[in-house]
């Protein structure tokens, strides 16, 4: 298969590369400047149009940053190439130019590609619905470079949170002071240190019990892998917008 990877040069990215190569596929780099990741040359992002132009790409992975990617994925969309995007931290502009970009191409969009989150996600609903009265409260843990706060990943779990709870919970990011708790309410916090890959742990509390849920990414290679084998998935699929849970 051949496979662009916008972003080669980055932290993911650049564990992209490895897996894709290890799996034998021919991979072709792109990032803001040109250069090399290993034995894969990369090309500037002005190169794009001119790369997808090639019949031969069966996919793109995308894991930059949301103002590039609102643009990758406009070129998917012109070129027909199916487009997995890692990136996170969209507005709702840039999620409106992924739903636009998935009338003309197959676009696969996920806030986290490790497969122990996809049952995380399972799990905390499950957890949710089995006690409806106790108190949710979320923290994630990341590197010190990451940009977007709370994290994709956070915010899909608070969403599947609300589905378990049927409704909207007051997000109270952080607290200090001196205010009580109250019901209805979803505690976030963000912690920021380090290299961590990525932490995610959801408290249910109540009853003079505490069910906590959680999942540590070891390694970047997680999601690297994941965001292969949703490009494998993707190539040849019709125009639409998926999910990862669709390629598990
Ligand atoms: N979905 C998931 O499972 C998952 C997992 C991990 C991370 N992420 C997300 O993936 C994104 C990247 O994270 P990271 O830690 O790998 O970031 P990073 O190390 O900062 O790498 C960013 C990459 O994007 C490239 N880039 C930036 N602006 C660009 C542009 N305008 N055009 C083309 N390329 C551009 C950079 O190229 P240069 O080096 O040339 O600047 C670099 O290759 C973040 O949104 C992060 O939250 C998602």
């Amino acid at each position: 298969m051949k496979l662009v990877v916008i972003g080669a040069t980055g932290r993911t990215g650049g564990e992209i590369v490895a897996e894709a190569t290890e799996r034998a596929h021919d991979v072709v780099g792109v990032a803001r400047s040109a250069g090399e990741v290993g034995d894969v040359p990369v090309h500037p992002a002005g190169e794009l149009p001119a790369l997808l132009a090639d019949a031969d790409v069966d996919a793109i992975v995308d894991f930059t940053v949301p103002e590039a990617s609102r643009e990758h994925a406009a070129r998917a969309a012109e070129a027909g190439v199916p487009y997995v995007v890692g990136t996170t931290g969209f507005g709702d502009d840039g999620l409106a130019a992924l739903d636009a970009a998935a009338e003309s191409t197959a676009v696969l969009k996920a806030a986290n590609f490790a497969h122990g989150v996809q049952a995380l996600l399972r799990v905390v609903e499950a957890g949710v619905e089995a006690l409806p009265e106790y108190d949710v409260e979320l923290t994630e843990t990341h590197h010190a470079g990451k940009r977007d706060a709370p994290s994709g990943t956070a915010n899909t779990v608070l969403d599947a949170i609300e589905a378990a709870r049927g409704e909207t919970l007051d997000r109270t990011h952080g607290r200090e002071g001196g205010h009580r708790r109250g019901e209805s309410k979803v505690g976030v916090h963000v912690r920021r240190a380090g290299t961590v890959r990525g932490e995610h742990e959801v408290v249910l509390a109540g009853n003079d019990e505490v069910l906590t849920l959680a999942h540590r990414a070891e390694s970047r290679r997680v999601f690297a892998a994941g965001a292969v084998d949703a490009a494998e998935w993707l190539a040849g699929r019709d125009p639409g917008f998926y999910g990862f849970d669709d390629v598990l």
